[in-house]
């Protein structure tokens, strides 16, 4: 499976989903997918306080969906950490994902604990039975969004997106504006995923600005974008994305908080 990269930092991803791929040293971001049928059985793999939010959440989509999320974030961080802690992945250990423990936080953002010590950075996205973790390491502001590439209206067009990104939508051919349209609302999740505010905030207060150097036209690989907030420049962040099939994925994460990989395993916590 192929390590990609983009701009700045290295997202290893790939189709095969629930696997994953040592990138190079400098590789910063990771992202994990896994799908609702490798969820494994049973509550044991949660932690006494995740299994009591579970047992609050009532409809069964909801279940599913967050069991799914948290599935795929605690093997992510397990993996993150066999190769913070051990420099690779040895991939036939089972690792103990009831002391990994997912948390939401007030703002409803994911935070990782690992043996009750605050973990990796994390985000977290499930759509379709399928969901798209992110790690890095603690201290980097992330978001990622996976959306699967569908019909948008006009009107979702309209309500959600900025003028310029209207634009972009519009002034595209038609065997493009799906994508589009739904890049552009990913990548506006991921950076209000990054932002902890969620649809709080006013979704066209981002801008999504796409490099120029491709087309949307789904091509393989990563492509760069950037997210603008309130029209401030200096707070773009910067991000990536790839067309997966019938997905779209997008990750953004916090300027210059991703040049130099700094692992400090003490703080994290061994298994
Ligand atoms: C963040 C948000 C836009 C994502 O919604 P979505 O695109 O439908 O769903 P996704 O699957 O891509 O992402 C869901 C995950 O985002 C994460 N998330 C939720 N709120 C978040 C926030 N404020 N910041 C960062 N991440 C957040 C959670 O991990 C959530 O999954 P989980 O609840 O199973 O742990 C949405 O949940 C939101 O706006 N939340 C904040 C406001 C809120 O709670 N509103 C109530 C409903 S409008």
């Amino acid at each position: 499976m192929p390590t990609r990269t983009v701009p700045t930092g290295s997202v290893p991803t790939g189709a095969v989903p629930d696997t994953l791929q040592p990138g190079p040293p400098s590789t910063e971001i990771w992202l994990w997918r896994a799908r609702r049928d490798q969820v494994r059985e049973g509550e044991a793999w949660l932690s006494d306080r995740e299994r009591a939010v579970l047992s609050g959440l009532r409809f069964e989509r909801r279940r599913s969906d967050w069991l799914l999320g948290r599935w795929a974030a605690k093997r992510a961080v397990a993996a993150w950490l066999e190769l913070e802690v051990d420099g690779a992945l040895a991939g036939d250990r089972e690792p103990d994902l009831d002391r990994i423990e997912i948390h939401a936080a007030n703002d409803g953002a994911p935070e990782a604990f690992v043996d009750g010590a605050a973990g990796p950075s994390i985000s977290l996205s499930h759509r379709a039975g399928e969901a798209l973790v992110a790690v890095a390491r603690r201290g980097v502001r992330l978001g990622c969004d996976l959306e699967l590439i569908e019909p948008r209206s006009d009107a979702f067009v309209a309500d959600y997106l900025t003028e310029a990104e209207r634009a972009r939508v519009s002034g595209a051919p038609m065997a493009d504006r799906d994508l589009l349209a739904n890049l552009l609302w990913s990548a506006k999740e991921s950076a209000l995923k990054l932002l902890r505010e969620g649809l709080r905030r006013d979704t066209r207060s981002v801008e999504v600005r796409l490099a120029d150097t491709q087309g949307a036209g789904g091509r393989p690989g990563w492509d760069g974008l950037s997210t603008v907030v309130d029209g401030d420049l200096r707070s773009a962040h910067p991000g990536g994305w790839l067309r997966d099939g019938a997905y779209v994925v997008t990750v953004v994460w916090s300027s210059g908080e991703t040049a130099a990989r700094s692992c400090d395993p003490q703080g994290v916590g061994r298994r």
